[in-house]
């Protein structure tokens, strides 16, 4: 079931299907831990078949570089090694192993120069004494408001969260392409090696969703550049979104057939629609089924375009895998954890059966509960606050809306950030405020000045407070909603929860202000 419905995420995604592979981890952190431990593993294997081709006398063999040209393996300098795409890396071995000679050996001659084995310190004295042309550590790229799990994730792979690229975001919150550009051309000059670069396909605390296939063309132009990259997709969040593009057949669909009624907005956006279509160029992505899935906890999923990168991470137990070859018996050997619930991977099947991943099943729900957001933001925006200020984020790209609060009378940020401290206070779970006693949940968040810069421009101003004032404040904090009713937006059974929302927060606003 485990690998049945990762391969369905993959054909929903655009993997191809006979080379495709992934599995459920226990979320997002892991899968996407995953994924770039593959990455890494991708990116350093053809300086171990360098090494592996001199003690086996293949330096002749070809292998494809970026710019489209072929050169022998032994002739390549550290950077070429570091600059080959993930597929032609994998190709690389393949080739290897055609020439002749025994598989055995050949994996032995990888193993003893790979970067797995040896460990960062021994690997780095190695490359310098047979290149002697050191270079910079490689760095992973990341939006500014990419999910701190990949800070955790670079320390314990040992890449060190300083080789952590933060890419600005445009004032969608999106990664901005230009800056994207702008950052290879300053790591070409450097000569430092990219191990992968990380879209986000829904962003933690916006839902924003990047333009893949805008940084998909950022890739083919640093690719013309010598800089080759992998390309991973974090759409914990978003992954499931991905269903609106399919058909019941599991065609893509036009955009115009991937509309939905959410008038008067339009929903999802042209842009939005192709950054969805376009996570099929991405090499691995995370999806998680207890996020937008709608499935209970802990079910994440990772998937790689091509599975062959699985066999970089592979480790034998003896007392496990007794069953041959079947796909089921060798799972344990590619993947992070050990032992872990069969309840999650029936969980998802089910839930898939339930609702297909697409625009009939889960393309659906995503849609009504991303109208729900869409109305609620309508209304937020539009209505009649007094004296009370609502800065609303931009309208999201899926189901999450933001909003930080002020006051006529507030004469700093701190005093609005001080606000929706206490808004969230009085509409969460917590002492004095048991969960029946509450009719809407609200969580919180920050948008940090380090992290969004000027693309919080638009809510500060709102709040009625210049970009210095803030910067001074360390950011704003804004209310966070995430709307996963599917029935919001069309008021079901006479219920308008829009209006009882707006509703509830006048009042918190009111009886917080009378108590400062
Ligand atoms: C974009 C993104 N990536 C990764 C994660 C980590 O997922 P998990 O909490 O399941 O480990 C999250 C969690 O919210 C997320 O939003």
């Amino acid at each position: 079931m485990e690998l049945e419905v990762a391969a369905q995420l993959a054909a929903m995604v655009g993997y191809p299907a006979d080379r495709q592979w992934g599995h459920l981890a226990s979320g997002g952190t892991v899968a996407n831990f995953e994924a770039l431990w593959a990455a890494r593993n991708v990116k350093y294997l053809p300086v171990a078949a360098f090494g592996a081709a001199q003690e086996l006398g293949l330096e002749d063999i070809e292998v494809r570089l970026p710019d489209g040209r072929a050169k022998a393996l032994g002739a390549l300098d550290l950077w070429s090694l570091l600059n080959v795409e993930p597929e032609a890396a994998l190709d690389l071995v393949d080739a290897m192993r055609a020439a002749g000679g025994d598989d055995e050996t050949l994996l032995a001659a990888l193993g003893g120069h790979s970067l797995a084995k040896l460990g960062y310190q021994e690997y780095a004295r190695r490359l310098t004494a047979t290149f002697g042309d050191p270079l910079p550590a490689g760095v992973v790229l990341v939006p500014s408001r990419a999910h701190y799990s990949w800070e955790k994730i670079c320390h314990a792979l040992g890449i060190g969260s300083q080789q952590l690229v933060h890419v600005p975001v445009d004032r969608q919150f999106r990664m901005d392409p230009g800056a994207l550009d702008e950052t290879v051309d300053r790591l070409v000059e450097e000569r430092r090696p990219v191990i992968a670069c990380v879209v986000v396909v829904g962003t933690t605390e916006e839902s924003a969703v990047d333009r893949v296939d805008l940084i998909v063309e950022c890739r083919r132009r640093a690719a013309e550049r010598g800089l080759a990259f992998h390309l991973h997709a974090d759409a914990a969040w978003g992954g499931y979104a991905i269903s609106i593009t399919r058909d019941g057949e599991g065609a893509r669909r036009s955009y115009e057939e991937a509309l939905c009624d959410a008038a008067p907005e339009v929903w999802p956006r042209e842009g939005v629609y192709k950054a969805l279509c376009a996570v099929e160029e991405t090499d691995s992505i995370t999806i998680d089924p207890h996020k937008l899935g709608f499935v209970p906890y802990p079910a994440g999923a990772v998937s790689f375009r091509d599975r062959r990168a699985r066999d970089l991470l592979a480790v034998d137990a003896p007392y496990l895998f007794h069953r041959g070859q079947s796909a089921w018996g060798a799972i344990g050997r590619y993947i992070f954890e050990g032992s872990k619930p069969g309840a999650a991977a029936a969980a998802v099947w089910m839930s898939h059966k339930v609702l297909p991943l697409d625009a009939r099943g889960y393309g659906r729900l995503i849609c009504d509960a991303s109208r729900g957001a869409l109305a609620l933001h309508r209304r937020l925006e539009r209505g009649d606050w007094g004296d009370f200020r609502l800065a609303l984020l931009p309208r999201p790209d899926l189901n999450i809306v933001c909003f930080a609060v002020g006051h006529t009378s507030f004469r700093t940020p701190e005093e609005c950030n001080e606000l929706v401290d206490r808004v969230y206070a009085a509409m969460s779970v917590g002492s004095g405020h048991p969960a029946p006693q509450l009719d809407y949940f609200v969580t919180k968040t920050a948008l940090r000045w380090e992290q969004y810069g000027e693309a919080s421009a638009a809510v500060i101003a709102g709040l009625g407070f210049t970009l210095d004032e803030c910067r001074s404040a360390g950011g704003v904090h804004v209310v966070r909603c995430t709307v996963m009713d599917p029935f919001l937006a069309d008021r079901r059974a006479g219920v308008d929860h829009i209006e009882g929302f707006a509703r509830s927060l006048r009042e918190v606003l009111e009886s917080e202000m009378a108590r400062r």
